[in-house]
């Protein structure tokens, strides 16, 4: 099927409408007919393929909520790319999450809906000054955030995400770690233990652009206001937050605010993450109010329906890995999961 052919027919209409329903309080109604052809032929298409759409929670709502099969956190869908049984995986997040699900589950056609889909931090280090860091720091371990290429991680002892980042940091047991790249993430962990952490300088060019003094100025107006924080963003950011986590994290402790809501309190919540992700959240629970300061992620919105679609027809693009690296880079992957496995079970 081509996309010049997709038309808004009673057929596409009839075989959409119930997924419209799960998504009509963040979609507008007018915006459907667009949407619905792309809908039905990626659907229909990832049963043709036995494909399975991951999603990370900043993916747009008409991704989010109409064709994604598993939505999370960077850790929810490593852990799910490793277990599936779908012969092919379409990511729809940024390129490392690609890197990582090809990682944790070789044998899987692993796709992007553009390749371009690239991050700030990822790009901020090479493998080349991570072996640097260890000539300088001999012995000490390499403590790497998945948001980093696969020669990055080839280049590591361990991953983390900003899910079990302080956990597996304290877990190694070392007086000190090399903590790769996020700086202000390395803040956060240093500030939740006493192993000395050295610092690289990346940044989200997301997250660094909220402030502390955003917050103080919307708790004037509202001194009650619940702040939620993702951790890469700065620490007079963090600081003020009320709750500190990964972006499941926030989705739960958002939970937690609806469940007060229920209890006759009206939450009202600012999220210091990215716009969609925020939209997503606003969407699933209704007894909450929300503040929004929207910052875009460029690289996560270069996912649209029209791409995924795209991918599917043409199994394009498809992420490879030169052996050689992704034999190292796994094992610091599946360290990653061991210690979260363990902290599960
Ligand atoms: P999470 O693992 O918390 O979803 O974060 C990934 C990310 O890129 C946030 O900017
Ligand atoms: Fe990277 Fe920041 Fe975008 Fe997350 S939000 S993918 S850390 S640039």
């Amino acid at each position: 099927m081509s996309v010049t052919e997709l038309a808004y027919t009673s057929a596409v209409e009839a075989e959409t409408t119930p997924i419209f329903e799960r998504a009509e309080r963040i979609i507008p109604r007018v915006e459907w007919p667009i949407h619905a052809p792309y809908v039905a032929a990626i659907n229909r298409l990832k049963r043709e393929r036995n494909a399975v759409i991951l999603a990370h929670n900043y993916q747009v709502p008409e991704i989010f909520y109409t064709v994604a099969d598993i939505v999370g956190d960077s850790l929810a869908l490593a852990m799910q790319a490793s277990k599936t049984d779908a012969d092919v995986i379409v990511l729809c997040g940024v390129h490392f999450m690609a890197e990582t699900a090809k990682l944790v589950n070789p044998g899987k056609t692993v796709l992007v809906p553009d390749l371009l889909a690239g991050c700030s931090l990822a790009d901020s280090i090479t493998g080349a000054d991570v072996r640097l860091l260890r000539e300088r720091y001999p012995g000490v371990p390499v403590v790497t955030y998945v948001n980093t290429s696969a020669d990055v991680k080839a280049e590591s002892d361990v991953c983390v995400t900003s899910g079990n980042a302080v956990q597996i940091v304290e877990a190694l047991g070392a007086p000190r770690v090399i903590f790769l790249p996020d700086e202000y993430l390395a803040k956060y962990v240093a500030s939740k233990t006493q192993v000395e952490i050295i610092a690289w300088k990346g940044h989200c060019e997301v997250h660094e652009r909220f402030t502390g003094a955003d917050i103080i100025a919307y708790r004037e107006d509202d001194p009650s206001l619940v702040v939620i924080a993702h951790p890469e963003c700065p620490p007079d950011v963090l600081a003020e937050a009320d709750y500190v986590g990964s972006t499941q994290g926030m989705v739960e402790y958002v939970g937690e605010q609806a469940a007060r809501a229920a209890r006759d309190i009206r939450p009202r919540v600012l999220l210091m993450t990215e716009c969609s992700m925020a939209d997503n959240v606003a969407a699933r629970y209704q007894g909450v109010d929300f503040v929004r300061p929207c910052n875009l992620c460029p690289h996560m919105k270069r996912n649209t329906l029209p791409k995924i679609l795209h991918s599917l027809e043409t199994m394009e693009y498809e992420i490879t890995i030169d052996p050689l690296v992704a034999d190292r880079a796994r094992r610091a992957v599946e360290r990653m999961l061991e210690y979260s496995r363990a902290a599960r079970d």
